[in-house]
C-alpha cells in the first residue's frame, strides 16, 4: 500500500544498469574534456540524481543548475517551455555539458541550446540518461546517451509523475491505472 514499487508495471533500467551508464558517460566526458574545465548544467528537477552520479566520474568541472519546465506535472509535454530559474554563472566562452534525465520532444533541450549559444557559450554538448527518439518533435541531438528508451511513460531516478517517483533508484514504466484509472480495464492489452 505504502510502497511506490507497486505502482511500477516493469523495471526498464535497474540501479545497476544506471550506475554503469553513469560511469561510462562520466569517464567518456572526463576523457573528452581533459585539460578543460566544463560547466555541468543540470536541468532541474529531473536530472539531479543523474548529475551527482555522472560528476563523480569526472575531473575538473563546475556545476550549475537551470530549471525549465514543459510537462507541468502531467504525462504529456505542454509544448511551451518556461524558464523557471536561470543559471547563475557567466557562460561566455565556456564549455557547457547539459545533463538531462530524458530528452523526449526535444523542446526543453532546444530551448536551452538556443539560450546558451545566444549567450556566447564556446561549446554545448548534451548527456542524457534516456533518449526517447520516437518522441522527437523538434530537432535536438543527444551527444552522450545512457539508454534509448521506448515510447512509454517512465518514472524513477529523477523522472516524476506529479512530482512523485523521482526517488526510485531505477527507471520503470508507470502502471496505466496510476495515471488513467478510467482505463484500468484495458491495461493488460495496452502495455503489451
Ligand atoms: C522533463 C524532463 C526533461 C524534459 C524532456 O522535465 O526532465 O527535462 O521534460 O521533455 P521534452 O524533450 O519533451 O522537452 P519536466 O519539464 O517534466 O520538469 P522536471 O524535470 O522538473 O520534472
Ligand atoms: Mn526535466
Ligand atoms: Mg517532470
Amino acid at each position: 500500500q505504502n510502497d511506490m514499487n507497486n505502482d511500477i508495471e516493469r523495471v526498464l533500467y535497474s540501479e545497476k544498469d544506471i550506475a554503469e551508464a553513469a560511469a561510462r558517460i562520466g569517464q567518456a566526458l572526463a576523457n573528452d574534456y581533459a585539460g578543460r574545465t566544463p560547466i555541468l548544467l543540470s536541468v532541474l528537477k529531473g536530472a539531479v540524481l543523474w548529475t551527482v552520479d555522472v560528476m563523480r566520474h569526472m575531473q575538473y568541472a563546475e556545476v550549475e543548475f537551470i530549471d525549465v519546465s514543459s510537462y507541468h506535472g502531467g504525462v504529456a509535454s505542454s509544448g511551451e517551455i518556461d524558464l523557471i530559474t536561470d543559471l547563475k554563472a557567466d557562460i561566455v566562452g565556456r564549455d557547457i555539458i547539459i545533463l538531462e534525465d530524458i530528452v523526449d520532444t526535444g523542446r526543453s533541450l532546444k530551448f536551452m541550446l538556443d539560450l546558451l549559444k545566444e549567450r556566447g557559450a564556446a561549446s554545448v554538448k548534451v548527456a542524457s540518461l534516456l533518449d526517447k527518439k520516437e518522441g522527437r518533435v523538434v530537432e535536438a541531438t543527444v551527444d552522450y546517451v545512457g539508454f534509448d528508451v521506448p515510447n512509454a511513460f517512465v518514472v524513477g531516478y529523477g523522472l516524476d509523475y506529479k512530482e512523485l517517483y523521482r526517488n526510485l533508484p531505477y527507471v520503470g514504466i508507470l502502471k496505466r491505472e496510476v495515471y488513467a484509472p478510467e482505463h484500468k480495464d484495458i491495461l493488460a492489452n495496452d502495455l503489451g
